[in-house]
């Protein structure tokens, strides 16, 4: 087979033909469905004039061409495995097609697919070439119209882009609707979605009046499941309106909830597709995380109205314009509606566990790559959640005010208009006035910049010295590089009063919680006027997407804990606490060595739990211990099995010396009230189940039957969930077992519950947790070709139960890869993606490394998909 070939970022070239408008009709049926297009072309005026035409197109039966109403002659074009080239077209023409495609052996999920009986689309990145024949490339901007025919009994209900403007019947008891999309979009935009769904309706007024129509449109028995993604949408719209002055601009915006999807969510203009995971809630099915995260995602698409569809791309190596952007939008807005300390707590918390991994591995790369071979390869952590930590870095060095300037700015100068990561840059430079070239490196430079700090008080001078050395190591391709520009936000907490000092650096007054600015490879910083010996807080809020070291005594930790006034560093500072005690508990853990608690940490804890008055929601995370992936993630060789012991060590020892505090906290914070996905309620759960899992780490009578009950009182899926994951992860399988059951039964109908079900089997630790997967994968409620079975089950085991994925023996190894051989013909974009825990074999020990390396060989050796090709390639590079 030959390679796949990557593509260069320095090898665009505007399109040699532009689209003007697209007129397809679909014929709908499961195995041979037929696609006409219609396409205005004329050649773009700098180009060539015997530029051909090319336009992509793959595993399409090409049923007829024409331009301009005459069939075109066999050597008029070329037809490949790839596309088609039709040889000396006109300056301007139209061009029309006819293929076949066949939706029901679509399992790659990209294109026009089948799941449930429901036709849908996915055509982000590149799967518009999957419909017809286009030149299928974000800087190609066409109007839409699309007329889908199909059975009337069993697909009532046939949508698109934009606006329906004809329907009617048709012969054989079928029937069609037409539909206008005046927007110039490109192809990855386009959506159709055909089957039998019920809508609920709702209606917002825009600011300027407008009347606009909502619709949700699910399978019958998701009904009662839509009103939080309702209430969701219509904050977003009113929250984008407030923040950024932007209004939505169709008469109709419809979301759609399907059952098989790649991802989470689709942005198609006017009608966002979604996995029915990311929009589907009830009290009853959905966690208080899900409901945050379908809140989180119903606003990410809609703000990609703006911020994607309106203005869009060049070329996908600018993924990261609106998708970076888009996270930022998302992550603000969700921090303005809950509580905005938990949600910075939460998303750096994943992000230094999950992007700085993928930033440490092979597959790094800059939030604007340069070379690719798959681009569905490309929607990554860096992409999304490191490019949404550089806008966010570019909106505090250039103050909210210049920021929104610059946002307006630049829609209103791209509107229509597909545009680059410059083009962004450039309008926030204007509007601030601020010099954003060495700015720029954010962009081009992968890896986690890491700083070392160092800080002197000088009695004698009153003044604070601060040294802080920045380095970026090398990553995959990229070996040299340049200092970036770092701001960290900052504070220095005098020891005697607990207060934030005031930051006086060269004369300049920074107020008492300031941002200084790295740039040089190498910075010392003299703060004069310090009238008393001070603790640093830096990088407050995560200022920088960087790994901060600074030599802190315990005592400093503990001091940070209990005083610092930003609540982010509050949480940091007992983050690093805890894994200098892990730390020592690893080392002794390795050496054969009785283990101790550090009386420092439980102090910590008892008086987080005695102080009181601390918002409910952040004192929840302040109490949670890093998470294993996060401690891993800071050893320079990862010890599974001491990791899981150290940290299952502090959690009982805690547990043992505080239970009364933690008995006490969660009788505090039972409650019967009604649920609601509201912050304080959300927070008391969260307190009460952070709580129950320190009881139940010492498993006695009492933790178990409060576990117990609140199994068995049934109140909402937050509580239990929890109490389930609880019980299943005891070590008593005779609690484990009638609960599981009981579930199982309860929720067999339901597939998003059984998901959950899925996964809270698979990540519990004992032993027989990789027999389980085995078992569980011929469950009938299992399926390979459903991602979200694939990522509750098989991703769940692989990233969230690491004691067992890493057995010694090689097996959670073995599984993994006979998983991904399989994914690899069925959906080459999970399979690519599911392979990612065996990507990062550096890190373990040399038998660990072997047999990982062994399994990422035997994938090697089948024919591959250019997805997981891709991703082997580098991670065996
Ligand atoms: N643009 C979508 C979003 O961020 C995701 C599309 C993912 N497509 C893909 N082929 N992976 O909401
Ligand atoms: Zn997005």
């Amino acid at each position: 087979m030959s390679e796949p070939k990557p593509t260069y970022r320095h090898d665009y070239r505007p399109p040699a033909y532009r689209v003007t408008h697209v007129g397809l009709t679909f014929e709908l049926y499961p195995a041979a469905t037929l696609v006409k297009a219609s396409l205005q072309l004329e050649r773009n005026p700098e180009c060539e004039l015997d530029e051909p035409l090319e336009l992509d197109g793959e595993q399409l039966i090409l049923k007829s061409i024409a331009i301009d109403g005459q069939p075109l002659a066999g050597d008029e074009y070329t037809l490949g495995e790839s596309g088609l080239t039709v040889h000396r077209p006109p300056q301007r023409f139209r061009l029309d097609t006819e293929v076949e495609i066949a939706p029901k052996e679509n399992t790659a999920l990209e294109g026009l697919y089948l799941s449930n009986g429901m036709y849908c689309t996915q055509c982000e990145a590149e799967g518009f070439r999957r419909i017809t024949y286009y030149p299928d490339r974000p800087d190609v901007m066409a109007t839409f119209s699309t007329t889908v025919i199909g059975d009337r009994g069993s697909l009532p209900v046939l949508l698109s882009n934009g606006n329906p403007v004809e329907r009617g019947e048709l012969p054989g008891g079928r029937h069609f609707v037409t539909w206008d999309d005046p927007f110039p979009k490109p192809s990855y935009l386009f959506a159709l979605v055909a089957g039998d769904l019920q809508k609920v309706e709702d209606r917002f007024t825009t600011m300027s009046g407008r009347e606009v129509t909502l619709q949700i449109w699910v399978e019958e028995e998701n009904l009662g499941k839509t009103d939080h993604a309702m209430a969701s949408l219509k904050r977003s719209m009113q929250w984008d309106e407030e923040t950024y002055g932007r209004e939505y601009d169709l008469d109709l915006f419809m979301i759609v909830a399907v059952n098989d999807f790649n991802m989470g969510a689709m942005e198609n203009k006017g009608l966002n597709i979604f996995n029915s995971a990311a929009v589907l809630t009830h009290p009853h099915t959905a966690t208080d995380a899900t409901f945050q995260r379908v809140e989180g995602i119903v606003a990410h698409e809609y703000f990609h109205n703006w911020s994607g569809n309106r203005v869009t791309c060049r070329d996908w190596f600018q993924l990261s314009l609106k998708e970076g952007f888009t996270v930022f939008r998302d992550q603000c807005f969700s921090a303005d509606v809950n509580s905005a300390p938990v949600k910075r707590i939460e998303d750096v918390a994943f992000f230094r566990t999950a992007q700085f991994a993928e930033d440490a591995g092979p597959t790094s790369h800059p939030v604007r790559p340069d070379h690719y071979i798959e681009i569905g390869n490309f929607y990554t952590l860096t992409i999304y959640e490191k490019g949404a930590e550089v806008v966010r870095m570019l909106c505090n060095l250039v103050g909210w005010e210049a920021f929104r300037r610059g946002s307006d700015l630049y829609f209103e100068r791209f509107d229509g208009q597909a545009v680059t990561i410059e083009d962004f840059v450039a309008c926030m430079a204007e509007a601030s006035g601020q010099d954003l070239s060495q700015f720029m490196h954010w962009y081009s430079q992968a890896g986690t910049p890491e700083i070392d700090a160092y800080g002197e008080y000088d009695y004698a001078h009153a003044e604070y010295h601060l040294t802080l050395r920045q380095r970026t190591p090398a990553t995959p391709g990229q070996s040299e590089k340049q200092p970036l520009h770092i701001p960290i936000r900052m504070g220095l907490v005098g020891t005697k009063t607990g207060r934030d000092l005031p930051l006086m650096l060269n004369g300049e007054s920074l107020g008492s919680d300031g941002v200084i600015h790295l740039r040089e490879e190498e910075q010392t910083y003299v703060f004069t006027d310090v009238s008393e010996a001070p603790i640093p807080s830096l990088l407050r809020g995560f200022s920088a997407p960087v790994q901060l070291r600074f030599p802190y005594a315990r005592e400093d930790l503990a001091f940070l804990l209990a005083n610092d006034s930003d609540g982010f560093n509050r949480w940091d500072a007992g983050q690093r606490l805890a894994m200098l005690a892990l730390d020592d508990l690893i080392a002794a853990h390795r050496n054969g060595v009785e283990k101790v608690m550090d009386p420092r940490v439980v102090e910590a804890f008892r008086a987080l739990l005695e102080r009181g008055g601390d918002d409910k929601a952040v004192l929840a995370e302040m109490l949670t211990l890093p998470s294993e992936a996060y401690i891993a993630e800071q050893q320079p060789l990862v010890d599974v099995e001491a990791i899981h012991a150290a940290r299952d060590f502090v959690k009982q020892s805690l547990a043992a010396t505080l239970r009364d505090d933690f008995l006490r906290l969660y009788e505090e914070n039972v409650s019967d009230a009604p649920y609601a996905p509201e912050p304080e309620q959300i927070a008391q759960r969260s307190l009460k189940n952070v709580a129950l899992s320190y009881l139940m780490a010492i498993e006695d009578e009492q933790a178990i039957e409060l576990a117990r009950r609140q199994f068995e009182a049934d109140h909402n899926m937050t509580d239990v969930r929890h109490a389930l994951t609880l019980l299943t992860h005891s070590s008593r399988d005779d609690l484990a077992t009638p609960a599981l059951r009981a579930f199982g039964e309860k929720w067999a109908h339901d597939s998003l519950v059984m998901d959950q079900w899925f996964t809270i089997q698979v990540t519990r630790p004992q032993p027989d947790a990789l027999d389980r997967v085995k078992h569980l994968m011929a469950h009938p409620a299992f399926s390979l070709k459903n991602p979200n079975k694939v990522r509750a089950l098989v991703g769940a085991f692989a990233n969230q139960n690491r004691i067992n994925f890493h057995r010694a023996d090689g097996e959670g190894y073995r599984l993994l890869s006979d998983v991904v051989i399989e994914l690899n013909r069925l959906n080459p974009e999970i399979a690519a993606r599911l392979v990612t825990p065996l990507t990062r074999w550096q890190r373990f020990d040399e038998s660990r490394q072997a047999l990982m390396k062994g399994e990422l060989e035997r994938i090697r050796a089948e024919k591959l998909s250019p997805n997981v090709y891709e991703v082997i390639e580098k991670a065996l590079a």
